[in-house]
């Protein structure tokens, strides 16, 4: 059997897609190192080297055609219908709250805990979900959000929540939260907004039923109540983490 008659394997196979799909665009769509990082590999998409495979073309400078399109001015709930990969853990742990009668703080605390997650990156969810809506809610659900990441790990059975046994099957019995994360949980526990990021929590690890109903609609009133919308649409105005919404919006500018 020769090259030409061989099969192509599956990476060769995503390749060849991924090159006709470049070809297919006005523009060269490129990946950011952070993309690479995450397959186990340090590099970037130089210009020079694109050039080389692609003479002449120019790079995506505005949304990838290949996702969902986003409004012209769009809200937290365009970004969850087009951007979030998956939100029904958010929504289930949303209605628990709703369903337990917690505040709204609380309630929009636990519908956006894991936005790092579904929309960003892992590592660090809470810092990174904390920081794209500080700007945009009170203080006190952004400080719940960052603190859910440190509480998670540390039972606290009076309030209702002990250790869940999904994190031993998730990440082993052996694992022990890093020391920046035990810092984090001790300034916590005895902060004035202890509780709501504690309420976080409760309401999170029973909510990864896929036959519970839940619907986004039910929570647009208290986003609309609680999320302070940007005239000019969520990441295309001047906040601090403006900058981080927009990266969703266009994930791959080349600049
Ligand atoms: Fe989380
Ligand atoms: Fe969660």
């Amino acid at each position: 059997m020769n090259e030409h008659t061989k099969p192509q394997s599956i990476s060769q196979q995503a390749d060849e897609l991924e090159e006709h799909m470049m070809h297919e665009l006005e523009r060269v769509v490129t990946k950011s190192t952070l993309h690479y990082l995450a397959e186990g590999k340090v590099a970037m998409d130089s210009s020079a080297d694109l050039w080389k495979k692609h003479p002449g073309a120019v790079f995506n400078m505005g949304p990838d055609p290949r996702l969902p399109q986003m409004p012209e001015k769009p809200t937290l709930i365009d970004y969850f219908r087009h951007r979030f990969a998956s939100h029904a853990h958010l929504l289930q742990s949303a209605t628990h709250a709703l369903k337990a009668g917690h505040n709204e703080k609380v309630i929009l605390a636990c519908l956006l805990h894991d936005i790092g997650v579904v929309s960003f990156i892992r590592c660090d969810h809470g810092y990174w979900g904390a920081q794209m809506i500080e700007p945009y809610v009170d203080e006190e659900v952004s400080w719940a959000v960052r603190t859910h990441q440190a509480l998670r790990f540390f039972p606290d059975e009076a309030a209702g929540y002990k250790y869940p046994d999904m994190y031993i099957k998730l990440f082993g019995d052996d694992y022990r939260p890093e020391p920046y994360i035990v810092a984090e949980y001790e300034r916590a526990r005895n902060h004035k907004w202890y509780m709501t990021s504690r309420l976080i929590c409760v309401n999170d690890i029973y909510s990864f039923d896929p036959n519970m109903k839940v619907n986004l609609d039910d929570f647009v009133d208290i986003v609309g109540r609680n999320f302070r919308q940007p005239e000019e649409g969520l990441g295309l105005d001047d906040s601090p983490s403006a900058h981080m919404w927009r990266t969703m919006m266009w994930p791959n500018r080349f600049l």
